[in-house]
């Protein structure tokens, strides 16, 4: 009979001396030296992933989330271990946070997979962390339980409720059409982020938040509790319990998160109006599991999902208040006939025995009923056309629908730095309804793909009170940015996508409805224009960027790393 202690507890992952038993010898002699007990040291071993940093005010909790983890851990009988891993917060991450969420991914898989521990607890939050963390885990295959930090909570501008950062975007966009001056924009930036915590509407964090309790790798209702509350607090101490449940039952995450567990977070990214970012980062956790995520099944499941959390930016509530309407159960409760209610989740019962357990509903005007939708279809739309024929999507219930079926004519930016230096000319050649192109922010071009596709409206222009344009990039955008955006157009410019063809002048066809996205420019002339001006893919001599460069792969796969992903 195998030894299974060999493959529990301490005991797990020996480093190599080449005598086992030495090496056990070794590994408890220096975890005594911090005043460990033998007892403790049977205990199953819990490993904490630490993402607390002074440089993440998102993750400015952890500390007190640790304790409580630890806390539910040793009620359990387990013992906690934390440790660190690279934390990343959206405006301190150059040049993009997304160019660095791969490099975490790694560093949370090799992390869990080098150090012994039967079970991990994944505190996470800021946009970028959790898939980080999940997708790590997704290919570690330890058991695991993922941890949110929670919202921050909202601020107040002269009687107005505000929060990050939907209304960050909304007031720059007024101080840049000289709509407010300096001293008030100051006043608003003391009001935006009033706590700790992720940005407090349907951004990314929130939405991956959703996504995480949707695929049941995080607890029933765990979601939603804002960071400075009581309740987040005891999601953690539950988060810990479990933990300890789940080494023992060695309920590993491929048993969670299956293709079922995917369609049920692909239900809930598009009824909750999700951040498009969602996209990209669920296809990249499936990769690792080596299930594929189909952009025409996301759009057909779109047609008949429509977004019923009404939250900013689709929506006018805060992340807050859908907690206080119930959480998350409130939407599944809604979404039952669309679920699959037999997906396992970490607590060990199913989605349907969970939601039968979540309590009756109770009246509320956040979480809409399916016969009163906030928008009738999902939030987000998959387009295609010779402009994207890997794909392009538009967050259809955030974009103006005067605009969902627009021609115009293209006023074309190269890059991020030519955006920046013309966008505001006065000489710029541009008119209300016009299509404004940028180039080169996909995976390889910027690189890492930035939130640069919300482009800003010319000045010359909103000074005049115009709030929206057809927008089109090869880059994404933030979670909480709304307007009618077209992102992710697949294959990217750098690479020698189609976009890397268009110039001032083209003529660009938009139809969500149909799904469409058409540069009305005869095959001959773009094929004049690629033999005239050959692409030259971005190349890099040493470090992390070379490894970026030469193996991210584009958005419909994930912008994950060609190598990471699990083999089919
Ligand atoms: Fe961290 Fe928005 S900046 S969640």
């Amino acid at each position: 009979m195998a030894d299974e202690s060999k493959d529990r507890g301490l005991e797990k992952g020996l480093t190599s001396y080449g005598d086992r038993g030495f090496s056990l010898f070794l590994r408890k002699a220096f975890i005594k030296g911090a005043g460990y007990t033998d007892d403790a040291l049977t205990r199953p071993v819990i490993g904490i992933a630490d993402t607390g940093s002074a440089f993440n005010p998102c993750h400015g909790n952890a500390p007190q989330l640790l304790d409580a983890v630890k806390r539910g851990v040793m009620l359990a009988g387990g013992l906690p271990v934390e440790f660190p891993t690279i934390s990343i917060h959206e405006s301190f991450a150059h040049p993009t946070s997304m160019y660095l969420r791969n490099l975490m991914s790694i560093d949370t898989e090799e992390m869990i997979r080098a150090q012994p521990m039967d079970a991990v607890v994944l505190i996470g939050g800021c946009d970028k962390t959790v898939p980080a963390q999940l997708m790590g885990a997704a290919s570690a295959g330890v058991p695991c339980v993922q941890l949110v930090t929670g919202s921050m909570l909202t601020g107040s501008h002269q009687g107005e409720r505000v929060g990050a950062c939907t209304d960050c975007r909304r007031y720059w966009g007024r101080y840049r059409a000289e709509e407010i001056d300096a001293d008030e924009i100051s006043r608003v930036n003391d009001q935006l982020v009033a706590s700790v915590g992720t940005c407090s509407v349907m951004g990314t964090a929130s939405t991956m938040a959703c996504i995480a309790e949707a695929l049941g790798i995080a607890l029933p209702g765990s979601a939603s509790p804002p960071a400075v509350t009581a309740e987040r607090i005891r999601v953690a101490e539950r988060s810990g319990a479990t933990a300890v449940a789940i080494a023992r039952s060695k309920l590993t995450p491929d048993r969670i998160l299956t293709a079922k567990a995917f369609e049920n977070a692909l239900r809930v990214l598009l009824a909750i109006g999700g951040s498009t970012n969602g996209v990209i980062h669920l296809t990249a956790i499936a990769g690792r599991l080596g299930i594929p995520l189909d952009l025409a099944r996301l759009d057909a499941m779109g047609r008949e999902t429509p977004v019923l959390v009404d939250l900013k930016p689709s929506g006018k509530h805060y992340m807050e208040d859908l907690h206080r309407a119930g959480g998350l159960p409130t939407l599944l409760r809604e979404l039952k006939s669309l679920l699959h209610l037999d997906a396992l989740v970490v607590t060990g019962r199913t989605l349907g025995e969970e939601l039968d357990q979540a309590g009756a509903p109770f009246a509320q005007d956040v979480v809409r009923p399916l016969s009163k939708p906030l928008y009738p279809e999902g939030g987000i739309a998959v387009l295609r056309g010779n402009l994207a024929p890997g794909g392009a999507i538009i967050k259809q219930s955030a974009a103006d629908a005067k605009l969902m079926r627009h021609e115009g004519r293209a006023v074309v930016f190269e890059d991020a730095e030519d955006l920046a230096r013309r966008i505001d000319a006065d000489d710029l050649d541009v008119a209300p309804d016009d299509v404004l192109v940028l180039k080169n922010i996909g995976p390889k071009g910027a690189p890492g793909m930035p939130e640069a596709g919300y482009l800003p409206i010319p000045k010359k222009l909103a000074r005049r009170g115009v709030k929206d344009m057809v927008r089109i990039s090869d880059g994404r955008m933030s979670g909480t940015a709304a307007g009618t955006i077209v992102l992710h157009v697949t294959p990217e410019s750098a690479v020698g996508g189609p976009l890397a063809w268009v110039q001032s002048g083209d003529r660009i066809r938009l139809d969500v409805a149909a799904r469409t996205l058409e540069l009305l420019v005869s095959e001959g002339e773009l094929a004049r224009r690629r033999a005239a001006r050959p692409v030259a893919e971005p190349r890099a001599e040493r470090g992390y960027l070379r490894l970026f460069l030469d193996s991210v792969t584009q958005a419909d796969q994930g912008v994950d790393f060609d190598f990471l992903r699990k083999p089919r």
